[in-house]
C-alpha cells in the first residue's frame, strides 16, 4: 500500500475521536492509549454532562462536535447479582445508549466506529475456544440474558447500518477485563479484583487462610485493559483494504479480543498471592456457584489482523495492584 493511501484512511493525530464511557475500565484505557500515541483531539463527556440514553441530546452533541471516529465503551455494566435483579434496566439502557450513538454516528458521517460488547453474547455451552461464528447458535446464560441480548442487538445494529447505509462499523467482543480503575468492591466486583482485595486484606490482618468462591476448577481468560485499548486502536487504524475485508454482507462485523489463554480460578488465586508476595492456604467455598466450566475466546481472527495481547497476567496483576494500593493499604503512620 502507498504511504498516501495509508495516511488517508488511518486516524490522524488531530482526528476528532470520541471515546464514549471514557471514565470506565475499558474507556479509560482507550483514552490513555490514544493520549500515549499522541492523539490530541479527543472528545470526552462524562455521564452527567451527556446522558447517552437521551437520543436528542446525543444527536445535538454529535452535530456540534462532529467526531470522525467513535469508540463506544459506554454501557450499563454489572455483575451477576445486578444483572439478575435489574434485567429491565440492563436491556433498556444498553439498547438506548448504543442505538443513540450508532444512529447519531451515521447521521453525522462518522468514518469508523467500534462498538464494545462482551463474551456473554455467546451461547452458554458454546464449544471452546469460542469462535465468532458461534453467535446465535444456542441458548444464552439466563442470569445476564437481557444484557447479552442488548449487546447482540448492538452487533446487529452495526451490521444493519453497514448493509443499509454503507457505514463502516465494527463490534469487538472482549474477554474478562481487569486493570487500573476496576471495581474492587467485594459485593459487585469480578473475580480478579476481588482476589487482589482479599489477599491485601488477609495480608493486613495477618490471616493465612484465603476464602475463594466455588470449587476453583472453572477456567477463565483475563485481558489487561491497556491491551484491550491497544487492540481497539489497532482495529480502527487498520489499512483500508483490511478494514473493508471485515465488512461483508454475509458475516457479522464481529471480532473477539482476548489472550487466547486461560487458567483455573485456583491457579489465578495462587498467582495473585504470589504477585502480592503473601502466601496463604486457599479454602474453597463450594456453596457458591461455579458458573460455566470454561470460557475461552478463539482469537485467531484478531491475531491474523496483526494484533496479540502483550501484558502477562502476572505483570497485569502487579500493575493493577500498584494502581489501587493507596486505597487498599493505609499508609504507615
Ligand atoms: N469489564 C469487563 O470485564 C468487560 C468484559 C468484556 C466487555 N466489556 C465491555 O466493555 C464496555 C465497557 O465496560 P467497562 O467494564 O469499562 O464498564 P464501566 O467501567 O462500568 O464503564 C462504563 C462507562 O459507561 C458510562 N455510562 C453508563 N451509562 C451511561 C449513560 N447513560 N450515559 C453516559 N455514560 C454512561 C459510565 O459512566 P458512569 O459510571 O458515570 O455511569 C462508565 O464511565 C461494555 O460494553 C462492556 O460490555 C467489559
Amino acid at each position: 500500500m502507498k504511504a498516501d493511501e495509508k495516511r488517508q484512511v488511518n486516524m490522524e493525530q488531530n482526528s476528532r475521536i470520541y471515546v464514549a464511557g471514557h471514565r470506565g475500565l475499558a474507556g479509560s484505557a482507550i483514552r490513555r492509549g490514544l493520549e500515549q500515541r499522541g492523539y490530541s483531539n479527543l472528545i470526552l463527556r462524562t455521564h452527567s454532562e451527556l446522558d447517552l440514553a437521551d437520543r436528542k441530546a446525543v444527536h445535538s452533541f454529535f452535530m456540534e462536535e462532529k467526531p470522525e471516529y467513535v469508540f463506544l465503551a459506554a454501557a450499563k455494566v454489572g455483575g451477576i447479582l445486578a444483572n439478575d435483579t435489574y434485567p429491565a434496566d440492563f436491556i433498556r439502557e444498553n439498547l438506548e445508549i448504543q442505538t443513540s450513538v450508532i444512529d447519531a454516528s451515521y447521521r453525522c458521517g462518522v468514518k469508523r466506529l467500534l462498538f464494545l460488547g462482551s463474551s456473554c453474547i455467546y451461547p452458554k455451552l458454546a464449544p471452546q475456544p469460542i469462535k465468532e461464528e458461534y453467535l446465535l447458535t444456542g441458548p444464552l446464560e439466563p442470569t445476564n440474558r437481557a444484557y447479552a441480548l442488548a449487546k447482540i442487538a448492538g452487533i446487529e445494529t452495526c451490521w444493519s447500518y453497514n448493509r443499509q447505509y454503507g457505514t463502516r462499523y465494527l463490534a469487538a467482543m472482549p474477554t474478562n477485563l481487569y486493570g487500573p480503575g476496576d471495581n474492587f468492591d467485594l459485593q459487585g466486583s469480578h473475580v480478579l479484583p476481588a482476589l487482589i482485595r482479599k489477599v491485601v486484606e488477609a495480608k493486613l490482618a495477618g490471616e493465612r487462610k484465603l476464602m475463594v468462591w466455588g470449587t476453583g476448577t472453572p477456567r477463565r481468560e483475563f485481558l489487561y485493559s491497556d491491551d484491550l485499548a491497544d487492540a481497539c486502536i489497532h482495529l480502527l487504524n487498520l489499512p483500508e483494504p483490511i478494514y473493508d475485508s471485515l465488512l461483508t454482507r454475509d458475516e457479522a462485523p464481529l471480532i473477539n479480543i482476548g489472550t487466547g489463554e486461560d487458567l483455573t480460578i485456583r491457579e489465578l488465586a495462587e498467582l495473585v498471592s504470589k504477585v502480592l508476595e503473601y502466601q496463604c492456604e486457599l479454602i474453597f467455598d463450594t456453596s457458591r456457584q461455579d458458573g460455566t466450566p470454561r470460557k475461552l475466546l478463539d482469537v485467531s481472527r484478531i491475531n491474523a489482523l496483526g494484533w496479540r495481547a502483550k501484558t502477562s497476567l502476572a505483570e497485569g496483576i502487579r500493575r493493577t495492584y500498584e494502581s489501587v494500593r493507596p486505597q487498599l493499604e493505609p499508609a504507615p503512620q
